[in-house]
């Protein structure tokens, strides 16, 4: 369904062409200061204009609806909305016919017996995470650590200066690249988590796949663990009890150990390409747009285990 998690609950709704997106937060604790203004830095990096990203720019402007009250929240629901106002719906017109190799045109069509909105991918557009982003600015205001994505490696290449090219020469031959993201948050205290189903890896992993076009996600040394001897692999005790390295990844029995919280997140190539005969405004590395994403995932996932 559109809904995640249990004491803080993240539900996500629209499509991509439709007239608003948004995201119905409940759970959220009560007496946070909370304005417009504070979504503004975290929606900037998910908005698309640097090369390699859609020429589809939206003003991406919050309102909050219900759920704040003289600047503070109430813990009633906590309603955000955004206008989709620059959309080109017919380049999307075929898609119902001839659905894209890649994308979700074909399953959704299944799924909803041909009820789907296919306009921009619908609700399987990566605009949809556009809430997500919101209520991630929510969740680390309830779960206060410290968030940090960065790409690692784009195409396979973790020559940063050379990122720029690959992305130029790609977009000319009409191609897209994929790319690696890692989050690390700091701060955590251990202890956080459950074993087994609630497992901080197994509530991240749900979260992080929701994202479109994940492929795969590793913690700490992650597939690396399984080429490793176990004295290569365990992280000593310090005196605090607090592990000295992190080849773990900040989480023994899927429950925090005060470490930070290391994961890396895979990303597909973009599927909507030229070379492919493929019309509408796609990035040519969606990924570009995602470590704000990652983080608002983690920042869900830990503020509701709070
Ligand atoms: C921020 C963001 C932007 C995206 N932009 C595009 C795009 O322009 N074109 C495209 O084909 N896919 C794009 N995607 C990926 C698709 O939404 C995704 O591949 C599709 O929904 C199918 O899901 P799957 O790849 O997880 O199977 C984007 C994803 C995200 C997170």
């Amino acid at each position: 369904m559109n809904t995640f998690g249990n004491k803080f609950r993240v539900s996500i709704f629209g499509e991509s062409h439709g007239q608003r997106i948004g995201v119905v937060l409940d759970g959220v604790k009560p007496g946070l200061p909370l304005c417009e203004e504070d979504f503004r830095a975290d929606l900037a990096r998910r908005k698309a204009g640097a090369p390699g990203t859609t020429p589809r720019i939206e003003a991406d402007e919050p309102e909050i609806v219900s759920g704040v009250f003289e600047g503070h929240t109430t813990g009633a629901p906590l309603t955000i909305l955004f206008k989709n106002e620059n959309t080109r719906s017919q380049d999307y017109a075929a898609f119902r016919e001839h659905p894209r190799p890649g994308h979700a045109d074909r399953t959704a069509a299944i799924k909803f017996q041909g009820f789907n909105d296919p306009r921009g991918g619908g609700h399987f557009s990566g605009r949809i995470t556009l809430g997500i982003v919101a209520a991630g600015v929510v969740a680390k205001k309830m779960a206060a650590y410290s968030y940090e994505a960065e790409i690692l490696e784009i195409g396979g290449n973790i020559r940063r200066e050379e990122w720029p090219v690959l992305i130029e020469q790609t977009r000319a031959e009409g191609d897209s690249l994929g790319a690696v993201v890692e989050c690390r948050v700091s701060g955590l205290p251990a202890g956080l988590g459950e074993p087994f189903w609630d497992s901080v890896e197994s509530r991240l992993a749900h979260a992080v796949f929701a994202i479109p076009g994940v492929r795969g996600i590793e913690f700490g040394d992650g597939f690396a663990a399984s080429r490793k001897k176990g004295s290569e692999h365990n992280d000593a005790f310090g005196p605090d009890g607090v592990p000295v390295t992190n080849y773990a990844g900040g989480v023994n029995g899927g429950i925090t150990n005060g470490n930070p919280l290391v994961f890396r997140v895979a990303f597909k190539p973009t599927a909507s390409i030229a070379k492919a005969g493929i019309p509408g405004r796609h990035d040519v590395c969606f990924a570009l747009r995602t470590p704000v994403i990652v983080e608002a995932m983690a920042a869900i996932v830990l503020a509701d285990y709070k």
